[in-house]
């Protein structure tokens, strides 16, 4: 394995206190540590609708932050970028089948009429809207290939976390519930080698003459309004959850 570049290590040295915040995070200890299974499968049901947006402009983000790397002389990160826009597209549609899965399984076990119209009815999350404004300042900046630091640590969460977030899953709520997670277990495979390719691609940057400081606030920004978006999924599943006990009230 190749050894990390002293850049590369200052990076990791600062931008640790936000990724040990994101770790104490409520949204992502949901995902891992929930035992109730309603309360679970609400959530997971949630997350998977609002994912939806926040993952549909990926592929388009990291061609244009390539392309804009490719006129700032990032000329090696932004060809790679653009190469790898295309390992991202389409990857809404496996939200879309997990979604369809587990509303239909909430649906039947808790004798609920939810539709995914009923979710997207919530509109833009802010946390949403940061995300994407984020993504759109750095495209757009002096700093495009800052877009490598999002992809970072985004990535990282998959690695770092999957395998614990699909264990709990899985537990509480039964191995048939595998199809309704095919995009967080994808995930989990697919993003090891997204996160091998991350980390090249950060060490270029920095040899480049990237600025440590705009990769670091960068890949802090990505990771706060992530774990913001995580814990206002918690929010609405709490919505979801009082919606079903009125529709069991209005049964008896
Ligand atoms: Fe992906
Ligand atoms: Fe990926």
């Amino acid at each position: 394995m190749k050894k990390d570049s002293e850049d590369f290590k200052k990076y990791n040295q600062q931008i640790h206190s936000t990724r040990v915040s994101f770790l104490k995070s409520s949204g992502i200890n949901y995902f891992m540590t929930e035992s109730d299974p309603k309360k679970l499968h609400a959530f997971l049901l949630v997350w998977t609708a609002m994912s939806i947006q926040m993952t549909e402009r990926v592929e388009d983000w990291i061609k244009r932050a390539g392309e804009n790397c490719t006129n700032k002389n990032f000329t090696e990160v932004g060809e790679k970028l653009q190469y790898h826009s295309k390992q991202e597209a389409d990857h809404d549609k496996m939200l879309v089948t997990d979604v369809n899965f587990l509303i239909e399984k909430w649906n039947k076990v808790y004798n609920d009429t939810l539709t995914l119209n009923d979710l997207f009815k919530i509109g833009t999350l802010p946390e949403t809207q940061y995300y994407v404004d984020l993504h759109e300042n750095v495209i757009n900046s002096q700093h495009p290939y800052c877009q490598t630091a999002i992809e970072f640590e985004i990535e990282r969460i998959s690695v770092v976390y999957g395998p614990r977030m699909i264990d709990n899953l899985l537990f509480i709520l039964g191995d048939d519930f595998e199809p309704g997670i095919s995009f967080l277990a994808e995930h989990v495979l697919l993003d090891q080698g997204h996160t091998k390719f991350n980390i090249d691609l950060m060490e270029k940057c920095l040899a480049a003459k990237a600025s440590l400081s705009e990769m670091v606030k960068t890949g802090s920004d990505a990771l706060t309004i992530y774990a913001g978006f995580l814990n206002h999924c918690i929010k609405i599943s709490h919505s979801l959850l009082e919606r079903t006990q009125w529709n069991s009230h209005l049964a008896n």
